[in-house]
């Protein structure tokens, strides 16, 4: 039995593209449901991406080696293959470093004086354990350290298995392109494969090879800080995301010595924390997990990921860090993910504080038996889970199938092969490629979405433009949260890019996301102007990890400044550089343009100068619904459907002080030009429903718009969202241009898992939809019948 057997029956005359009549509904009814169930294993590879084929695979040599290895190595050796560390900061201060930390936090020390105190403090690399083979990788980004560390592990261990070094480079490593929540809203997945190859490239050369990314996590609560990190709200395009970033990072088909491993995270479902508050704990029934929390993983390992990281939360009552349900029985035996599965920092240690382990010895057990084949940052693993075998709490078997995971992925990388970096290969991007910037500067225009104009935009280039806030000169500000290899010298600002443009600008900082309001510049930027752009939003600090926030309007003083400049009866524009949706209503009524900036990277300020002047015509779409107040969170377009769906009647599923739609929808973006839908059509083919529709530019600009393919699953054996993405096609068209866009729905893509993680394919009554956003589409009913043949 396999899908491609399926074939299908559309009633009510999809061939003529109608909608259903009343009468043969009725018909309809009253046919019998067939249910088409697909257990575990096959359901796991129903919905196909890659073919795991990226990076290279093991040589029969390279497995006999590997066994080899295990049986030379003692218990303690493969707890060190077990071993992830970060570097431990020590001396120069009296204090811990966790309690300096939180100097900082509570404003005791400020943040430069933590700054000085890191520069001056001295890292210890455990040389003396590494050099007894007590060390697998390290967290670190300066190759000539990696080198000495590796010379260790190579030359000096007695088995000399080489170090594996990892880093976060969420959106790239020098080359820093937008935040994922932006970037994948360009729906360009040869982009998102791209900024993996360019990331892979860059920090290989320094020694790199492991990336602890791509960050996958669904989230549909903007109040979550790391909502910025992922591609944001909907599992079919997440997975889509996943799966190029995944190409990107571990295939690179001129030089696998490039290649680096990729690290799904944060496996699962950490993005659904209760109340959007970082680490809470998550709780949701199974048939959710898999249908949408779960999706961009198993994309991603069918794409060939090599390993995941587990996520701090627990799920269910469980901690993913100790969850064997999720590790073994899921990641392990259904996807069949053959590489190894690492904690998040500190997560083995904190199963203690979940309460879910006595001890670290038992917390080690619990992880190890769950299916945990590294530990990061503990030095649990390493210094107890000896003790857990020699009393039967751990079974040697789990070590070995863990460390030969972990061998087998050093191998594919090349380390045993290539384990240093050269002089010439760690000053290779001291400058950047041009190619690198003009892939920075593509990703940052095309993620751009605009949210408002009323006629503004685009800006003349003669314009006399006051630019105000303090977001629109702060270099760094232009990476986002968790950019650590991105260097101020590289990023242009808003400020930059308007004067690289030529335009006519003067700046006015009065006001950033903390701090105060300088009424007196305001003042000052209103006479100096015709028109006004006012960048206004978040630090990169207040999204990212432990960057919750409970109120998600614009944050401090900014939304004052922006009555004082509207006051003066110029035109405002407001250009918006934040990390997640914001709550911005009353921006939204009194602005007469708002574009949403993100924090697009190191070409941030080019690309914003030209969407400003109609250089390039904006065609981001949101990968996340805007709510109209924080109250609405967490809000998503495609929820379960609710027996009393939101409306102006009271008994309904709303708010008393809140409207029942968002600001912004899922998919949602403007251009300088329109696009107008029409003629959807559905046609039968046999594995697809095929679903066309004619797009006109009816503008006066070229353009680009994201056509979106939903779909809504009538009635079902469970509850089902009210829409789902199902595709999308980019198309350009010239002014006035006009084609038919076609977008194929596999059949087997019209499923959902039960609560068992059986994969259902139900007859029955199918709305799709089509249209440039989520809620603004056309729609057709048609009737699906799914047959087994053969
Ligand atoms: C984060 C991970 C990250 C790890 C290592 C943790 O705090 O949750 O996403 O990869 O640190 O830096």
């Amino acid at each position: 039995m396999g899908y491609s057997s399926l074939t299908k029956e559309i009633r009510n005359g999809s061939n003529s593209g109608k909608k259903v009549k009343k009468n043969e509904m009725k018909e309809m009814k009253c046919q019998k449901r067939t249910r088409i169930i697909i257990k575990s294993r096959f359901a796991a590879n129903i919905l196909k991406y890659g073919k795991g084929k990226h990076m290279k695979q093991l040589t029969e040599k390279q497995k006999e080696q590997i066994e080899v290895l295990l049986k030379e190595m003692t218990i303690e050796e493969k707890l060190g293959q077990m071993n992830q560390i970060s570097p431990s900061i020590v001396g120069g201060f009296d204090v811990s470093f966790e309690e300096l930390i939180e100097m900082m936090t509570d404003g005791r020390i400020s943040k430069e004086e933590f700054g000085r105190m890191m520069a001056g403090a001295k890292q210890d690399y455990h040389d003396d354990v590494n050099r007894a083979g007590g060390l697998s990788s390290v967290l670190i980004s300066d190759p000539e350290v990696a080198n000495q560390l590796q010379k260790i592990a190579v030359e000096e261990t007695r088995l000399g298995i080489p170090l594996l070094f990892g880093f976060d480079v969420i959106h790239g490593f020098r080359t820093v392109v937008p935040i994922a929540l932006a970037e994948a809203g360009t729906f360009e997945m040869d982009l998102i494969e791209k900024t993996g190859r360019i990331a892979a490239k860059e920090s290989r050369a320094v020694g790199i090879a492991w990336h602890f990314a791509p960050m996958v996590d669904i989230s549909r609560d903007a109040r979550w800080g790391r909502i910025s990190e992922g591609p944001g709200e909907d599992p079919y395009l997440a997975s889509a995301f996943a799966a190029a970033r995944v190409r990107g990072l571990q295939n690179d088909e001129e030089d696998s010595n490039n290649e680096v491993a990729a690290c799904l995270k944060h496996y699962a479902a950490y993005g659904a924390c209760e109340s959007g508050r970082d680490y809470n704990t998550t709780g949701m029934a199974l048939s959710m997990l898999h249908n949408t929390y779960l999706a961009p993983f198993k994309a991603a390992v069918e794409e060939g990921a090599v390993t995941v990281m587990a996520a701090f939360n627990d799920l269910n009552g469980i901690p993913c860090t100790v969850n064997k349900y999720l590790l073994r029985d899921i990641l392990k035996d259904m996807y069949g993910f053959e590489g190894f599965v690492v904690s998040d920092a500190n997560a083995i240690k904190e199963c203690v504080v979940h309460g879910i382990a006595e001890d670290e010895t038992e917390a080690a057990a619990k992880a190890m038996a769950a299916g945990m084949d590294m530990d990061m940052g503990t030095w649990i693993y390493s210094r107890k889970l000896k003790e857990a075998v020699e009393t039967g709490k751990a079974d040697i078997s789990d070590i070995d199938d863990a460390v030969r995971r972990i061998l087998s992925i050093k191998m594919r990388l090349g380390l045993f092969d290539h384990p240093y970096v050269t002089q010439e290969q760690m000053h290779r991007y001291d400058t950047l490629p041009q190619e690198h910037i003009a892939h920075a500067l593509e990703t940052a225009e095309k993620s751009i979405v605009l949210l408002k104009n009323e006629g503004v935009l685009p800006l003349e280039k003669s314009a006399n433009i006051s630019l105000v806030g303090a977001l629109a000169d702060m270099p760094e500000e232009v990476l986002g949260s968790w950019a650590i290899g991105g260097r101020a010298k590289d990023c242009v600002t808003i400020y930059q890019g308007l004067q690289n443009a030529g335009a006519a600008v003067s700046y006015h900082p009065c006001c950033g996301p903390e701090g105060e309001l300088d009424e007196a510049q305001v003042r000052m930027a209103v006479e100096a102007g015709d028109v006004i752009v006012a960048v206004v939003g978040e630090l990169a600090s207040m999204s990212g990890e432990a960057s919750s926030r409970a109120d998600i309007s614009l944050p401090g003083r900014q939304q004052e400044m922006l009555k004082m400049l509207l006051e003066s009866g110029k035109p405002v524009v407001a250009l918006l550089m934040n990390g997640r949706p914001l709550a911005l209503s009353w921006e939204k009524e009194h602005l007469p343009a708002m574009v949403e900036c993100w924090h697009l990277g190191i070409q941030m300020g080019n690309a914003v100068a030209h969407v400003l002047f109609g250089e390039v015509n904006p065609s981001g779409k949101l990968t996340c619904t805007f709510p109209a107040v924080t109250g609405q969170c967490p809000m998503y377009y495609n929820a379960p459907k609710t027996g009393r769906p939101g409306s102006k009647s009271k008994f309904t599923s709303r708010y008393l002080d809140a409207p029942v739609e968002p600001l912004y929808p899922f998919g949602y973006g403007l251009s300088y030009t329109e696009f107008t839908y029409s003629d959807m059509d559905v046609q039968e083919t046999k594995e697809h429903l095929q679903v066309r529709v004619l797009l006109k530019n009816t503008g006066s600009r070229d353009g680009a718009e994201v056509v979106q393919l939903y779909m809504q699953d009538v009635c079902a054996s469970i509850v089902r969202p009210v829409k789902e993405l199902k595709g999308f096609a980019k198309q350009y068209l010239k002014a006035g241009e006009s084609k038919t866009v076609t977008i194929m729905l596999p059949k087997y893509q019209m499923g959902f898992y039960d609560d068992q993680a059986r994969y259902h394919l139900e007859d029955g009554r199918f709305i799709l939809y089509i249209g440039g956003n989520s809620k603004d589409c056309l729609s057709q009913e048609v009737y699906v019948r799914f047959e087994i043949t053969g």
